[in-house]
């Protein structure tokens, strides 16, 4: 298990100094959970240093003011050109390095899956009908495996896809890999051949699950990995999205050398990511596919001792493909 040092919160990497350490407590429950959300409401602001974390949080016009204040001295130091193109140039290479460092101990299993997205629920169930599922940025396999290890559905299929090949090899070499349902393959989600991951037919595929993959892309990649998700599902398909807010704590609390484009960044590591907001998604997404769901998902978390407070931001969607085009 590793901490990070400069930004103990999952998913960020700002800077790779990477300790061993024993997991707090709550560490094994992941911090993004949504079906945590929900529990807790802070109805008083005089109760905000009652506990460490509120579901829901409100976002007013004063967090909004600060976030854009933090964000604007990230203007005064963005990262060099050189470094952009060093960065966009490869941005596979960084992937690869990171899961050397951390191989699978890094995220933690996304075990909400399911019950965040039902129709991943009933693709699994025993009397489901046969269910293609392709993971998109399969990492090392936290999501693919808690859904493999859930299903009963005997016309199960699931291929995880991930253009690091270090992650796809670890996918490949876990106990809980079992070719008979799963398929792992390197593939680059905005390669514009529209080339299509290995044994993937065109809209072949019934439900995609995108899950801290999108913000790695550049802006001027989504168009292309739209063109490929499009060629991929099945008419009447469904995209599953979870992934970074505007605004995020991971967001706001970078500081120089980092800014690559508009809410674009580069951790430490040499990863990209990006925040979303709920209409760029619409833009996005609403090329080819039909909104079931988008929404926000905001938790304040409380640093009681310094009195602190820290907005976690993270977007949830669900787009389907029409039946008809
Ligand atoms: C933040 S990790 C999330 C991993 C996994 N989805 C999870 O939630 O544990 C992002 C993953 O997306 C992969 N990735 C980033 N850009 C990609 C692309 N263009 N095509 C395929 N995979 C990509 C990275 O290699 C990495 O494994």
């Amino acid at each position: 298990m590793f901490e990070e040092i400069s930004a103990p919160v999952e998913g960020v990497t700002e800077k790779v100094v990477l300790k061993e350490t024993k997991p707090p407590l709550d560490s094994r429950i992941g911090k993004d959970a949504p079906f945590q959300f929900g529990q807790r409401v802070l109805a008083d602001d005089n109760d905000v240093w009652n506990h460490n974390a509120w579901d829901h949080a409100e976002w007013g016009e004063e967090q909004k003011v600060e976030a854009e204040t933090l964000i604007s001295k990230q203007y005064e130091n963005p990262v060099e050109e050189f470094d952009k193109k060093l960065y966009n140039g490869n941005p596979a290479k960084y992937w690869d390095i990171f899961y050397k460092n951390n191989k699978e101990n890094f995220f933690k299993d996304r075990k909400w899956l399911q019950i965040e997205f039902p129709v991943l629920y009933e693709a699994t169930k025993a009397d489901a009908p046969p269910v293609t599922i392709l993971e998109i940025g399969c990492g090392a396999g936290n999501t693919m495996f808690p859904v493999m290890s859930q299903n009963e559905n005997p016309n199960f299929r699931i291929i995880g896809a991930d253009y690091s090949k270090n992650a796809v090899q670890l996918v490949k070499n876990s106990a809980s890999y079992n070719p008979e349902i799963a398929h792992a393959c390197v593939w680059d989600l905005s390669n514009e051949n529209l080339e299509l991951p290995e044994t993937v037919e065109p809209e072949s595929v019934d439900i995609i699950i995108m899950v801290f993959v999108f913000s790695a892309l550049a802006p001027e990649q989504w168009v292309h990995a739209v063109n490929n998700l499009q060629k991929i599902l099945k008419p009447g398909g469904q995209i599953l999205f979870r992934d970074y807010g505007r605004y995020d704590l991971a967001q706001v609390r970078f500081k120089k050398g980092r800014l690559l484009d508009d809410n674009f960044y580069i951790r430490g590591d040499g990863t990209r990511v990006y925040f979303f907001t709920e209409e760029e998604l619409r833009d996005i997404f609403g090329k080819f596919f039909q909104e079931e769901r988008v929404a926000t998902d905001r938790r304040l978390l409380v640093n009681r001792k310094k009195q602190l407070k820290m907005y976690r931001i993270w977007m949830q969607a669900v787009f389907k493909k029409p039946l008809e085009n």
